[in-house]
């Protein structure tokens, strides 16, 4: 074949997506009720995994259940109580994959910080990934070619702090040794993070009015000229669970606002 033998296009789209990469696995998405953790649950159902539903509010998490054609059963669990996560490896059994996107983020001025609220910070993002691994790793799946893996959320504040979000770059700083450590303890089990930037997840929508100017200051300001969204999130989330050679890794995907 010369060059000039090479159509200008090709007649039929190339696919975005292997056709169901995650049949016959067992997803859990802590997080299921809401923003990306919902997203995360209607991408793997729709790639052909079995779903663990879990987070605080069991309703949310029924709304999301009904909106997946394939099968899932809905667990709440509690990232700040221990027996929760407990109940939740009871639940989950075997499973081939866990996501959590849990935040409860405790910002405001260094002299207004309530120590209680920094402990729920901590619970989500660190103690609770923590526990997920020492309750649910002995359930995890590492027979397959793909292996078992957890991919936890942490954020670009950890490495772009600003005034009055220090316990959250905090939070998001440890997790991202966090599982660099996992990685090593709980091998073969693979653990990684994902680092968003600002991501217009649903979750902006408490800023009303000002979000608009929120993410176009943010999109001039970041080297890609644009804010993320939930399928930039679910396509690397999807990467972390469908490699078998990346662990202890944190994945940017922050448009390089961590750098501008
Ligand atoms: N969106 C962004 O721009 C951005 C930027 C940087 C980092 N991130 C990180 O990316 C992740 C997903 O972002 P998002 O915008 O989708 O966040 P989000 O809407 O705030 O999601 C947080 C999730 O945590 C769950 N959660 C709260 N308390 C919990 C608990 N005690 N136990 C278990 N789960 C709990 C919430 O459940 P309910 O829905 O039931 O309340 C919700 O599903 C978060 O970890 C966030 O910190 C996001």
């Amino acid at each position: 074949m010369t060059d000039t033998d090479i159509p200008a296009s090709f007649p039929v789209p190339l696919p975005l997506t292997l056709p169901l990469p995650l049949a016959n696995r067992r997803v859990v998405v802590v997080g299921a009720g809401s923003h990306t953790g919902r997203a995360l649950a209607h991408a793997a159902s729709a790639a052909g995994a079995e779903l663990i539903l879990a987070g605080p509010d069991p309703r949310k998490l029924e709304w999301t259940a009904g909106e997946l054609s394939g099968p899932a059963k809905v667990v709440p669990v509690d990232l700040t109580d221990e027996a929760s996560i407990a109940a939740l490896a009871t639940a989950t059994g075997r499973f081939d994959h866990l996501v959590s996107t849990a935040a409860l983020p405790a910002n405001g001025p260094l002299a207004d910080l309530e120590l209680a609220d920094v402990h729920r910070a901590f619970a989500a993002k660190v103690y609770g990934p923590l526990l997920l691994a020492k309750h649910l790793a002995p359930n995890a799946a590492t027979d397959t070619p793909d292996g078992a893996s957890f991919t936890f959320f942490s954020g670009v504040a950890a490495w772009r702090p600003a005034p009055a979000r220090t316990v959250m770059a905090t939070t998001n700083g440890a997790l991202a040794f966090l599982v660099q450590a996992l990685a090593v303890e709980i091998a073969p089990v693979r653990v990684n993070a994902v680092s968003p930037g600002i991501v217009d997840t649903g979750a902006w929508d408490r800023l009303g009015a000002d979000k608009a100017a929120f993410l176009h200051s943010t999109a001039t300001r970041n080297p890609t000229r644009r804010t993320g969204t939930t399928e930039d999130l679910t396509r690397a989330v999807h990467y972390a669970m469908t490699s078998p050679y990346v662990t202890g890794t944190v994945l940017h995907v922050d448009g390089g606002g961590r750098l501008a």
